[in-house]
């Protein structure tokens, strides 16, 4: 597919048929994720995907535990309704066919070495340049989605299940320095779905020539 059609016709899908990943597909998803454009070439990132059912569900049912104990309910039933909305937006992916978890390292930037007779920490200089290990991993998983798009698939890119990160981390086997970072759900959507409404480029296009 062309490029602008797969970004045209990505839109974040939730349901998903049963149909299985294989993992030469999976395989690819990651390999494109990996030349996605990173801080300093610092590639922050490793990608853990996850196939197995058991595995899934029991991440999901961690991820339902934490919204539980998080998030109080309320007899307002608006506040219901979002209750419910972001237990549903968390764990859905649950059932998908595969899920990939996206886990990022510190980095050292070239900055840093510069830090050494300043007052500043690499943390400060992190927030100051907008979070730009943050920044690379979310190229990498939308390098993961539009692939996916182009082969067939659907996804959807989660950070609701960050909810119970630690706990994930754990389930998935992550330490030292890694942490969990995004995961994305894929799999074959079990119904069309069309991209949302997006703002015009009238009010998001601004130009000084
Ligand atoms: C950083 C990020 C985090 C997201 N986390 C979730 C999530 O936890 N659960 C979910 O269902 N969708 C999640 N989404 C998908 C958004 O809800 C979705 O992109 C948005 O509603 C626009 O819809 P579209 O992707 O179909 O264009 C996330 C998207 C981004 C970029």
């Amino acid at each position: 597919m062309e490029l602008r059609d797969v970004i045209q016709k990505r839109a974040s899908v939730r349901h998903f048929n049963s149909d299985a990943v294989p993992e030469e597909h999976l395989r690819e998803m990651v390999r494109l994720a990996g030349l996605a454009p990173s801080v300093n070439n610092s590639q922050p990132w490793k990608f853990i995907v996850i196939t197995n059912r058991e595995l899934l569900r029991k991440m999901a049912d961690t991820v339902h535990s934490a919204v539980e104990t998080r998030i109080p309910i309320c007899d307002n039933e608006a506040e219901k309704h979002a209750r419910a909305q972001v237990e549903w937006f968390s764990t859905f992916f649950g059932e998908a066919p595969a899920v990939i978890a996206v886990a990022q390292c510190p980095y050292t930037a070239i900055v840093d070495s510069a830090l050494e007779h300043s007052n500043m920490t690499h943390e400060d200089i992190n927030a100051l340049r907008g979070h730009p290990d943050i920044e690379s991993v979310g190229a990498a998983v939308e390098h993961i989605i539009l692939a996916a798009v182009d082969m067939g698939y659907g996804a959807c890119w989660l950070s609701g299940p960050l909810i119970a990160r630690e706990s994930l981390e754990e389930q998935l086997g992550l330490c030292d320095s890694w942490c969990l970072a995004a995961m994305v759900a894929v799999g074959k959507p079990e119904h069309d779905v069309l991209q949302k409404e997006k703002k015009p480029i009238e009010e998001i296009f601004e130009l000084r020539s």
